[in-house]
Parts: structure tokens; sequence; C-alpha cells
């Protein structure tokens, strides 16, 4: 069989995680089969927001690095779009393999297929049924643009059944005749590969004087809450006063788009009480390994990201999601995540809530934790 040339595009810090999943599975049953080159657009580029996951998670240095920067989503769209294409016409790849749905997602899929390059989507056929999330957008042009869907979930397979794609897999497929995957969630299988790792390096909690089962956790970065001066400010006053209600303190790796927006948008003497009460423990961005120690021993996660809300799932832990919607819907159904958006009555009433509350076992949800394995088996044909 022809060993078939990977183009892999990263360029968010939680496409250069999952990527580190398919990249393990590569060089431990893939070699002579799949060869992976990255490319990594530069959209993310403060070294704890795109150096120490490759580091820290063995992922081979990538090749090329496009330094595009932030931008208006035009501006870096467009900047990653003519770089990619470049790429793709010096190295001819067999596949370009794309994450989740940024940017660097979208730029990857236009410049690939137009190219006629298939397109292999990791995190297929999620919908948020929100067409003013930017990243709502870069996952329906990406899935349309694909030839082999990888879907995380059911819901996933069945949200794009519901546009038309066929609901089961084609060997020989073709943009024109996808061939939808079932493949389980890679972060889920990053979560137990990381964890046991995690619990011996990780010395986040001894550094913040934190006890295992003491504390909250929470992560915040999304366009409409960071960039709305109202609702950052409510979720600001509402992760203080589960401090001043329950006595737990709120650890808060910051993302530096919200570290920017608080510094310009919040008052003065909130920003003060911030940094000076005891309430909230902001730290930089976190490593994955010391972030999963934090979702490990937190006792509840509030946040807006995607990937936090499933793995404090994977880690046993209940969420409250800061947005009025979620593409990952299973954890509502299962009773693990409700939607709060940024209000603060129903924040402190989930928080409540989930604080009172035995959670039992995680349901299996994503998987078995051998989706990179499904994956690369697809790709290699
Ligand atoms: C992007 C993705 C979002 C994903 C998130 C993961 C899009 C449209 N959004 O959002 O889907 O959930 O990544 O974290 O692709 N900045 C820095 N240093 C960095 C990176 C960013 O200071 O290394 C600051 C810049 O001020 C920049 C802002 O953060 O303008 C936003 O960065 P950008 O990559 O545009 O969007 P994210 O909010 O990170
Ligand atoms: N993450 C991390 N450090 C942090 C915050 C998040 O390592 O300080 C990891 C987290 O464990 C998950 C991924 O980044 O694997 C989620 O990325 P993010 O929240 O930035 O984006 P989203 O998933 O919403 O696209």
């Amino acid at each position: 069989m022809r060993m078939k040339r990977i183009l892999t595009v990263v360029g968010a810090r939680p496409q250069i995680i999952k990527a580190a999943a398919i990249s393990r599975a590569i060089a431990a049953h893939f070699q002579g089969r799949l060869e992976e080159i990255i490319l990594h657009t530069g959209q993310h580029y403060d070294a704890n927001m795109s150096e120490v996951f490759f580091s820290e998670l063995g992922i081979p240095a990538p090749a090329i690095q496009l330094h595009v920067g932030s931008g208006t989503h035009a501006v870096q769209t467009a900047r990653m779009l003519e770089g990619i294409e470049q790429h793709l016409l010096d190295l001819a790849p067999d596949i370009v393999l794309l994450y989740g749905d940024t940017n660097s997602t979208l730029a990857g899929a236009l410049a690939a297929a137009k190219l006629r390059i298939p397109v292999a989507h990791v995190e297929a056929g999620l919908r948020s049924r929100d067409r003013s999330m930017p990243e709502e957008l870069n996952r329906i042009v990406c899935d349309h643009s694909s030839t082999w869907l990888f879907c995380p979930t059911g819901t996933a397979v069945r949200n794009l059944v519901q546009e038309g794609f066929p609901d089961h897999e084609d060997a020989q497929p073709t943009i024109d005749r996808p061939s939808v995957v079932l493949s389980g969630d890679v972060m889920y299988d990053n979560s137990l590969h990381f964890a046991q790792l995690a619990a011996q390096r990780s010395k986040v909690l001894e550094g913040l004087g934190l006890q295992p089962g003491s504390f909250v956790l929470a992560t915040i970065h999304r366009d409409n809450n960071t960039d709305d001066a109202q609702r950052l400010e409510r979720l600001v006053r509402s992760l203080l006063s589960i401090h001043a209600d329950h006595g737990l303190p709120v650890v808060w790796p910051l993302h530096p788009r919200t570290r920017k927006r608080m510094d310009e948008l919040l008052p003065a003497d909130l920003m003060q009480r911030i940094e000076q009460g005891e309430g909230l423990k902001l730290i930089p961005p976190a490593g994955f390994l010391d972030m999963i120690a934090l979702e490990r021993n937190s006792r509840l996660v509030l946040t807006d990201s995607g990937g936090v809300q499933k793995e404090a799932f994977f880690f046993g832990k209940p969420v409250v999601v800061l947005r009025s919607t979620t593409e990952w819907v299973e954890l509502l159904d299962h009773g693990w995540a409700v939607l709060v958006d940024a209000d603060p009555g129903r924040i402190a009433n989930a928080v409540q809530y989930y604080l009172a509350q035995e959670m039992g076992v995680a349901p299996a949800l994503y998987g078995d934790g051998h989706a990179a394995e499904r994956i690369c088996a697809a790709l290699a044909g």
C-alpha cells in the first residue's frame, strides 16, 4: 500500500492538543503508511498558547510556521489562505487534516478543497445552531468541503445526515461522496492518555496552595463574553460571588484575549477587587498537564470553552456553561452540564445545585479512547 502524505493544519491551542492524539497514533501504529507534516498558521503564538503543548505532549515541531498572528477575521483568514495554498502547491499532500472550528480550520478547508486536495475534518458534525458564532460558520464550511468527516458522537452524525450527508463510511470517498465516520473523540483519547502523567508531573495545586476538591475552575474566552463589557462584568461578579457564597476560591487561567479585555473594559474598582481579593486566583494560560490536574481536582467547572466542557465531564465534574447554546448537547441531556448564558441568577443557581449534587459515574458518550487509531486507519485506506 502506498504511503499517504498528510498535511496537518493547526493554529489555535485546542487544535495543537487534538493533533497530539493523531501524531501519537501515527508514531505507534501507522509508520510507513502515513507521513505527517505539520503546518502551524501562527494564529496562537504566545509560548503558553502554543509552544508549551508541542513540548509537553510530544508532538513533532511544525515543519511550516506561517506566523499570521492576530487580526480581524478576514485579515487573519486571508493571510492563512495565501500561506497554506503556497505550501499545498509545494508539498502536494494526499490529505489535509483539520481540527475543530477555528479560522485556521476554515482557511485549511478552503485552500485544500479549491486545489482538489481531500480534506479530513476531525470533530465534524458539531452544531450549536447559533450562526452568530464564528465557530459555527467555520464548522459548516469545513464540513461541506470535506471528504472524510470524523464525528465524535452519534449526534454529530445525525446533524450531518440532516444536512444531506450519507450516514455511513465509504472506502473510496470523494468530496461529492464523502465518508462519515463515527470515530469517537480524540480529546477523550488525550484525557485518558495524559491523566497519569498529569498526576505525576503537575505541581499546579501545590503552587496555588490548594487541596484537591477545595476550589472551582473557570475559563472564559468566547468573543461574545469577552468583548461585551456588560457580559464580562456580570461574569466576573458571578465568579467573585462563588467565594463569597460558598467559600471556594475560583482558579481562572486567563486566555490572553480575556486578559486584554478585562484591562480595557472593567471598572478600576472591580479590577482592584479581583486582584486583591481571595476569591479569584488568576493565573496565566495553563499547560495541558496543569489544566488536566485542575479539572480533575476541582469541585465544579464554569466555562464557555468547547473542550473544557468535555474534559470536565471526562474527569467526573459537572459543568456550568457560560453560553446560551452548546454543540456538546449530550452533556445537557445527561445532566452533566447546564446552560446559564451570562446570567448571574442562573449561574448562582447552577453552582448551588451542582455543589450539592453527587454526580455518580460518567457515561461513555465520547467513544472508547481509540478515536485517533480509527481516524488513521480510515485515512491509511
Ligand atoms: C480562537 C478561536 C476559537 C477557539 C480559541 C481557542 C477563531 C475564530 N476563534 O479564539 O474558536 O475557541 O481560539 O483558544 O478562530 N492573543 C494573544 N496571544 C496569542 C493568541 C491570541 O495575545 O497567542 C490575543 C490577541 O489579542 C488576539 C486575541 O487574543 O486578537 C484573540 O485571538 P484569536 O486567535 O483571534 O481568537 P481566540 O479568541 O483565541
Ligand atoms: N487548556 C489549557 N490551558 C488553559 C485552558 C485550556 O491547556 O489554560 C486546554 C483545555 O484543557 C482543552 C483546550 O485547551 O484541551 C481547550 O481549548 P480552548 O478552551 O482554548 O478552546 P475551545 O475548546 O473552546 O475551542
